[in-house]
């Protein structure tokens, strides 16, 4: 059985009274589900400060991204332990941003899904596929790639905590959402994958959520799909309403 994950990527966007006002409407809406887990992934900054509003509430914290190392000389990075330290369940590894912006590669990623998971932290790994690797017919080697990559030394037993995220970059922040039917595809593809690597248990009881421009029209569509086990959002979780309206599914 999983449980659908319904997170929030913030992006570099919302300054403390802005984000405590949004966690605030979110608490207020959230009714009480049991079947679904909420997450929110804030910038850095507003991490501490978010923490004792979500302290016992269903909505989890997580951050958008975390450096390899432990500690040491390596400006403007932050460790594993100390998302830990500020109250983080999950972290975001991998996102398109960070391997266009910022040239995070697959080792990259893998890395630091390893150091998430060393402090216990539950890693969401990105993966996607840009549009001319679409268009080419490569969507799919490229992003079953990734997972590899991603996922390599993992064992089966750490692979309880790690969600992967499926985001065709094309869709990410463009209102172009992969139709419900291309989207399960590429699921389909990924547990097939992931089915390989560790077996029929692992591959049935791993989250793999769908990413890019979902929003209240399209969520019930893309969550009816068998093989879709949550949203990654990101404009359309900057705001209580439609991001309530998102963890409501249908
Ligand atoms: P979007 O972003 O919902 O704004 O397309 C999704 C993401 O990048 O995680």
């Amino acid at each position: 059985m999983r449980i659908p994950l319904l997170a929030g990527n913030w992006k570099m966007h919302k300054t403390l009274s802005e984000g405590s006002a949004l966690v605030e409407e979110l608490l207020a809406g959230l009714g009480n589900h049991t079947d679904r887990e909420v997450l929110v992934c804030p910038p850095y900054t507003a991490l501490a400060a978010l923490r004792p509003l979500l302290e016992n509430t269903p909505i989890a914290l997580g951050a958008q991204d975390v450096y390899f190392e432990k500690q040491g000389a390596f400006t403007g990075a932050i460790a594993p332990a100390m998302l830990v330290d500020v109250g983080c369940r999950y972290v975001i590894v991998g996102h398109s941003e960070r391997r266009e912006v910022f040239g995070d590669d697959d080792a990259t990623v893998n890395r630091k899904l390893h150091a998430a998971l060393e402090v216990g932290l539950r890693p969401i790994m990105c993966v996607g596929e840009s549009k001319p690797q679409r268009d080419a017919g490569q969507a799919e080697a490229i992003v079953t790639a990734q997972v590899r990559a991603g996922l390599h030394q993992v064992s089966a037993a750490q692979m309880a905590d790690v969600v992967i995220a499926y985001e065709p970059i094309w869709a990410i922040g463009t209102g172009d959402t992969a139709t419900a039917a291309d989207a399960q595809a590429m699921h389909a593809a990924i547990r097939a994958t992931l089915n390989e690597l560790y077996g029929q248990d692992v591959a049935e009881s791993v989250r793999i959520q769908y990413g890019g421009s979902v929003k209240p029209d399209n969520v019930d569509e893309l969550m009816a799909q068998p093989d879709i086990d949550g949203a990654l959002v990101g404009g359309a979780s900057l705001k209580a309403e439609s991001f309530l309206r998102i963890i409501h599914f249908q």
